[in-house]
This record gives structure tokens, C-alpha cells and sequence, in this order.
């Protein structure tokens, strides 16, 4: 088994993450190879995010490495929060303060087309590649379901008549953002 660390300590992720890589490759978090500060992401796009994580953590700790960045783009908000997904409402990283800012920020609007995207940057074997992923839906107009995490009772994909919040962990892997950029990941790795 190869070590490859993902740039996160968010348990929701690396679990989904772990699910779908399966026995190849032992996954790594930040806090298992003693990576506990902050790793900076001021790029103005995903990828660029994405990058500043994965290059940050091959730098500063010398594993191989992939981070993914996420956001979350509303038609009707011209593409917000996107980048700025989890600081929609502040810098606390709240999820339930950014939901209610952007159910509050949608209200009365009609038109509630949205994406996730999540794009995974890795360093392997010294080449960096980046891999995308993305989920058609809508924002709905009040949280539904409990399971998840970030926007999940708010988004509703189009393949589904449920929330993202209202979904097993498998179902949500099998359509989301980020078992999408996940699966071009594995399909990547694969060819090795
Ligand atoms: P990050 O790139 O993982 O930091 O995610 C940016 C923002 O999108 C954060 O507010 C996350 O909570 C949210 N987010 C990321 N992935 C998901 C998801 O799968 N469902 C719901 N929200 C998510």
C-alpha cells in the first residue's frame, strides 16, 4: 500500500474519501503526519486552492499528496459563494450560519440552479495533475435531512428526489462533486 495524504482533517471527507479509494491506498490526514496548522488558501479559484494545499503539504512534509477544494455556485447569486463557500457568512466556518444566510439571500427568488464543484489537485511521483468533479441541483427553500455536512439539507441534486442531507453516504458518493473528482482521481491512479 502507497501513503497518500489528503490535505484535510474534516473526519465527513476522509471517511467518504477512505470508502471510495478502498484498500489500494492508505490515506493519510493532516493530523496523522503532525500537519496541525492552517495551510493557507487565498487563491481566487478552486484550483488554484486546491494546489496551495497539496503543494504546501509535499513542501513543508515531503508526502505525496492531494487536497481538494470545494464550492458551492448559485445562478441566481451570480456563482456565489463559490470560492468563498465556507466563509459565505463569516470566518467561523459555520455551516448552519452559511445555509441561513443563503436561504435568506435566495428568498423569494425563484430561479434556485446551483452546483457543488470540487476540484482535487495531487502531487504524485512528481507530477501534478488536477482532477474535477461537479453535481447539477437546487437550493432548496428550507433544510431537509440530517446526515452530511456543509450545505448538504439545502442542495438537492437533480438525480435525486431528496437532499444530499436526506441520502445515505454511498448514494451521496455515487452522484456528488467529489466522488465524481474522485472517481477521475482513482481512474488516474489506476493507470500507474
Ligand atoms: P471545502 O473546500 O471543503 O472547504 O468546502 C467549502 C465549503 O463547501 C464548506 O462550507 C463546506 O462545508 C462546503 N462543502 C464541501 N463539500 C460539501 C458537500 O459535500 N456537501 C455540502 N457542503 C459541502
Amino acid at each position: 500500500m502507497q501513503d497518500i495524504v489528503f490535505a484535510t482533517n474534516n473526519s465527513h471527507k476522509l471517511e467518504e474519501i477512505r470508502r471510495i479509494v478502498g484498500g489500494k491506498f492508505r490515506i493519510l490526514s493532516l493530523k496523522e503526519i503532525g500537519c496541525e496548522e492552517d495551510i493557507p488558501e487565498t487563491a481566487d479559484t478552486l484550483e488554484g486552492n486546491a494546489l496551495m494545499k497539496a503543494r504546501y503539504v509535499k513542501e513543508h512534509y515531503g508526502y505525496d499528496c492531494f487536497a481538494d477544494d470545494t464550492g458551492l455556485m448559485v445562478d441566481a447569486l451570480d456563482g456565489a459563494p463559490g470560492v468563498y463557500s465556507a466563509r459565505y457568512a463569516g470566518p467561523g466556518h459555520d455551516s448552519a450560519a452559511n445555509m441561513a444566510l443563503l436561504l435568506k439571500n435566495l428568498d423569494g427568488i425563484t430561479t434556485r440552479s446551483a452546483r457543488f464543484v470540487t476540484v482535487i489537485a495531487l502531487i504524485l511521483n512528481g507530477r501534478e495533475m488536477t482532477f474535477e468533479g461537479r453535481v447539477e441541483g437546487e437550493i432548496l427553500t428550507e433544510a431537509h435531512g440530517t446526515a452530511g455536512f456543509g450545505y448538504d439539507p439545502v442542495f438537492k441534486p437533480v438525480e435525486s428526489a431528496v437532499s444530499f442531507a436526506e441520502m445515505t453516504p454511498d448514494a451521496k458518493n455515487a452522484i456528488s462533486h467529489r466522488g465524481r473528482a474522485t472517481a477521475r482521481l482513482m481512474d488516474y491512479l489506476q493507470t500507474l
